[in-house]
């Protein structure tokens, strides 16, 4: 069965990440786990070091869960709204913990993340200025994942004049990252 890790990046419940992550998840196969960077009680990575010479995290907290469920993922779906034009600082508190893996490869000599994954990226914003810094950021992460099948970047932009619910071309695009992400 195929497993799904999807960081929601936005703090609104009803908000326009969350419509299209309702989208995703009805059409996806298999099971999926979201985390919500603003509810989850994950801390930011401090730089501590500790996994320059160790596996895992020093900090023990929701983090270890999604360690486990990222060793035995398919697909991973970072959803947010672009705040200054990049992912939402939450969001990369959350993904700043996967320094662990930077550190693994690099300071350990070590795979972190044997299973490569699929990737795909969904962002919101109230404007109509480009993503390109968000998604260039969420592939940065995405690659720490072992996710380097990454779907092209899927967004909604003008949500402050029509919810991104509404968007007849986003609900497609969706569709076939779901296949992409199935299949
Ligand atoms: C602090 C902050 C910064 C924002 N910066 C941007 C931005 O740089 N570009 C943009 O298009 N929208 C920006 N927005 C608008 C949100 O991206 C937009 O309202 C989005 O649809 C909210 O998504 P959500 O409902 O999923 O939280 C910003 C909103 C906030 C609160």
């Amino acid at each position: 069965m195929k497993k799904t890790l999807i960081l929601n990046g936005s703090p609104r419940v009803k908000g326009d990440t969350v419509s299209l992550i309702d989208i995703i998840t009805k059409n996806l196969d298999g099971e999926y786990k979201i985390v919500n960077a603003y509810r989850c009680s994950i801390a930011p990575c401090i730089d501590c070091r500790y996994c320059y010479e160790k596996e895992g995290c020093a900090i023990v907290d929701g983090m270890q869960e999604i360690y486990d469920y990222i060793q035995d993922c398919d697909n991973v779906i970072i959803a947010s709204p672009i705040y200054f034009s990049e992912l939402t600082g939450k969001l990369l508190d959350v993904a700043s913990r996967l320094q662990t893996y930077f550190c693994a490869r690099h300071f350990r000599n070590e795979n972190p993340v044997p299973k490569s994954k699929k990737g795909a990226v969904l962002l919101v914003g109230g404007g109509d200025g480009n993503m390109d810094k968000a998604y260039d950021t969420a592939c940065c992460v995405l690659k720490h994942i072992n996710c380097n099948d990454v779907h092209k970047l899927i967004y909604s932009n003008r949500t402050n004049t029509r919810p991104a619910a509404e968007d007849r071309e986003v609900y497609n695009a969706i569709l076939s990252v779901a296949e992409f992400l199935n299949n």
